[in-house]
């Protein structure tokens, strides 16, 4: 699909490959490309995703809705092609952001849509083409992509055009491990200047902390800052983390060996890793008990204690919650010694055992 932007066509194009480019080249002179432990598989799914989501997942999209709007709205099309570009670029990004803020916090809430996002988080470091890590199905179904389409039928393919551009740079950027919003918060003078920007777009650290490895290190959150372009939507919705910091550890806390192709093409093909949530007729078993555990505390330490009931290292946390609408909590032990924490996970008093599971039937 051609646009011709600022008189120049395919720019927007041009301009996505350049943002890619550009933190291509800063990773790579400043070493961490060089430092990158990423196996093959990994970038087979990375590269591999951005090439087949370019040019054959997004044009499909687009197409399929053109000739859906044509067949059956023909009166509406191009009927935003008298408004102004800023006119229709805004509405534009901000529902397209919408939209993906709930199409990936359902990703992180949903079992079937989690299967599907979670090449996105097995990548144990950050980089610029994490982006676009995830299964074909994902992008096929996500929301923000059938919406490009209906504007581009309604005749606001220039909207879309330096949409994408400005969306593209900031997610880019926000995978990326060139950490550009770090001085900011490292300078008194420079953080109300970052504390304004990171209320509006996703920056780094923002993003980071979602790709966070757990909790435990208390920067991270994976059950947080769902935004992509916008930091409002986590803002408005209760999601938003600020910790100013960045995880010391990338990826699942449960690992598992999937090939690319299970990666990518879930639920056409299945991980042969029978650990892992891609695996045919996995399921999470659960482990709760009607009776507390004692366990040994560290006064000073912190603990994950699992709410889902199906962690393997009860009570704490395995990252069996992902795709639940359930999270772990984060507790500081307040004393070293034994302590009994619940099991049964009904306590009002959590993590600690208030008894709750004598009024339980077996
Ligand atoms: S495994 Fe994390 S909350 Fe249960």
């Amino acid at each position: 699909m051609k646009h011709t932007l600022f008189g120049i066509d395919n720019l927007d194009v041009y301009l996505v490959l350049g943002v890619l480019v550009f933190f291509g080249l800063v990773e790579t002179i400043s070493g961490q490309l060089r430092r990158s432990k990423r196996s093959p598989s990994d970038w087979i799914q990375e590269v591999g995703s951005f090439l087949v989501l370019s040019t054959v997942i997004k044009p499909l999209i687009v197409i399929s809705v053109l000739l859906i709007g044509n067949t059956f709205f023909s009166a509406s099309a191009n009927i935003l092609s008298e408004y102004t570009l800023f006119l229709v670029l805004i509405p534009y990004l901000l529902m397209d952001d919408l939209l993906q803020y709930w199409y990936h916090r359902s990703a992180h809430e949903y079992p079937f849509l989690w299967k599907l996002h979670r090449a996105h988080h097995q990548a144990e470091e950050m980089g610029f083409f994490v982006s676009y890590r995830n299964a074909g199905l994902y992008y096929l179904l996500m929301p923000n992509i059938w919406w490009i389409g209906w504007i581009t039928f309604l005749g606001g393919g220039k909207a879309v055009a330096l949409g994408l551009v400005l969306k593209q740079a900031i997610i880019i950027s926000s995978h990326s491990t060139i950490k550009w919003d770090k001085p900011f918060y490292n300078s008194k003078w420079l953080r109300p200047i970052i504390q304004v920007i990171e209320r509006i777009i996703v920056t780094p650290a923002f993003h980071h902390a979602h790709h966070g490895k757990s909790k435990i290190d208390a920067v991270s959150d994976p059950n947080s800052n769902f935004g992509n372009m916008f930091s409002i939507w986590d803002q408005l919705f209760g999601t938003a983390v600020y910790s100013h910091q960045f995880p010391s550890e990338y990826g699942l806390q449960r690992a598992s060996n999937d090939h690319w192709s299970a990666a990518y093409l879930y639920p056409l093909i299945t991980s042969k890793d029978e650990r892992s949530e891609l695996a045919k007729g996995f399921t999470h078993q659960k482990t709760v008990r009607n009776e507390p555990i004692m366990v040994e505390l560290e006064k000073g330490e912190n603990y994950l204690y699992c709410r889902c009931g199906c962690s393997q290292t009860q009570p704490f946390c395995d990252g069996s919650h992902h795709g639940t609408k359930h999270t772990p909590m984060l507790f500081e032990a307040k004393r070293t010694g034994p302590a009994k924490l619940c099991n049964c996970k009904k306590t009002k008093t959590g993590p600690f055992c208030d008894h709750s599971h004598l009024g339980i039937k077996s």
